[in-house]
Formats: structure tokens, sequence, C-alpha cells
């Protein structure tokens, strides 16, 4: 099945702000973050929007897989962006762009530090950012993976959410047409802000502010938002800690038993 994706009205919507933006469409690939990357180090370090229908070795965070099922009726929406930043502090990038892709799909939607996107108590939409380079200019690679329709549970311990819950019927190219000029805006304003402005919207979407967590680390606490850096603030018999890495996974405490 051939899909119409909106590549020309993305282009005209990014290319004043990002003069040698492209678009491209990919049928197949590993991993748009991997091809990114490896464009990157062979120096190809224009800004780009970067579509695969289908990604054969997707990447989570943390090392993890990320599996996704072709784009078309319903599937999965998987794009990269790869742009040359320059921000004065990185800290918080990543919680930007989930902002950004919350924001830009529905007022429902939460963000589970960093930057889960979970409707309803499951992931439905996961990032990933790497960098390339070296120095003040640094090429970022922001991976988004989005479930539009509804997929059995694999190896996951919770079936993941889709967006198709919410907008019945909605598919990758509307998604698309609607996340990339909001993100690519997002990160422009993150470039030249920074996370602080951003804090307060963050804070309105955070699914875990209040409640128990625990730590791949160890720590344990209640979740009190996050800090103007974007660390998450875990309230602590040791006192308020904060969580600042990457390396750092977070879930929702088990509840007790009654
Ligand atoms: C996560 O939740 O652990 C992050 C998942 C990120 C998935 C997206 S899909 C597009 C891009 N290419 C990848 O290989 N990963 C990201």
């Amino acid at each position: 099945m051939t899909i119409q994706w909106p590549a020309e009205a993305i282009w005209e919507a990014v290319s004043p702000l990002w003069p040698s933006f492209s678009v491209e469409i990919l049928p197949e690939v590993d991993s748009t973050n991997t091809e990114l990357m490896r464009r990157a180090r062979a120096g190809q370090l224009d800004p780009i929007l970067l579509v695969a229908e289908r990604q054969t070795a997707g990447r989570g965070r943390l090392g993890r897989d990320w599996k996704s099922d072709t784009a078309g009726e319903g599937g999965t929406l998987t794009f990269s962006l790869g742009v040359p930043l320059a921000p004065a502090d990185w800290s918080g990038l990543s919680l930007a762009v989930g902002l950004a892709v919350v924001n830009a799909l529905h007022p429902a939607l939460r963000l589970k530090w960093p930057n889960d996107v979970w409707l309803d108590g499951r992931k439905l939409a996961g990032i990933l950012i790497e960098t390339a380079g070296v120095g003040d200019t640094r090429y970022a690679v922001i991976g988004v993976g989005i479930n539009l329709s509804p997929r059995e549970a694999t190896d996951l311990r919770t079936p993941p959410a889709a967006l198709q819950e919410l907008l019945p019927g909605v598919q990758a190219p509307d998604v698309l047409g609607q996340v990339a000029p909001v993100l690519v805006r997002m990160v422009q304003r993150f470039a030249a802000q920074g996370f602080a402005p951003l804090r307060e919207d963050f804070l309105a979407r955070d699914l875990l502010n209040g409640q128990a967590v625990v730590c791949s680390d160890g720590v344990n606490g209640t979740a009190r938002g996050v800090d103007a850096s974007g660390a998450l603030l875990v309230h602590t018999d040791q006192g308020l800690i904060k969580i600042n890495s990457a390396e750092v996974s977070v879930r929702p405490a088990p509840a007790a038993p009654l």
C-alpha cells in the first residue's frame, strides 16, 4: 500500500526556520536513529526529518529494542529529526521533546519522566535522543515512535496504548503532519531558552508527580515534579533527591496490599 506522506507541507512549515531542512521517507531501514547517526558520523549534518514506514532494528532507551509495526492502516509512526544544536545547557531536552509530542497530539496524554508518553496507565510513545560530534554545536538525533493502532503485548509487561483509542482512525501521515512542525519549534525554543520556561507545562502533564516511585538505581520515594533543569525530584527518607541521569529508569511503585 502506498502511503501519502505530507512531506511537502512539513517542508514548507519548517524550511523558513531551518533553510537547509529536508524531509525523507524510507520504505524500510534498520532504525531511523541509527541511520541519522551513521550519516552524522559520515559528515552529513544538515537538518532532516527521516521517516521509516518500517524499522527492522528499532532501538529504545537504555539499550533496549523498540519493536514497531509497519505504518499503514494504523501501525506505528517512526521517525527521527536530525538537527545541529548549540543550547547553552542540554539538560531537559528530552523532556522538551516529550512535551512537544503530547502538546501536538492530545490533552489526555501524560509524560512519564523523562519522556515516555502514556495514556491511561500504558505507554503510547517513546523517544530516544542521541548526539554526535563534540564542541559547542552537536548533531542531535531525536527519534520518536508512536503506536497508532492497538498491538498485542509480547515481551512488554503491559500492552501498549494506541493513539486510535483517543483519535479513532487516525493514520501515520496525519500524526506526522501534526507533530513534526510542533517538535521543530520546540527544539528551536529549547536551543534558545533551555528547559526552565517549559517546566510549568511539563508539570501539567507529569504522570509521576505525587506518586510513589521506584528507580532503577535503588532510590524509592514520592515523585515531586522536576526542577528547572528537568531533573526528577524524589522525596525519600533521606530527603529530596534529584535524578538527572538518562541511565536511570523510574516506574510507579506497585500498590501496597490492603
Ligand atoms: C523508548 O521508549 O525506549 C524509546 C523508543 C524510541 C523509538 C523511536 S522509533 C524512531 C527512532 N528510531 C529508533 O530506532 N528508535 C526511535
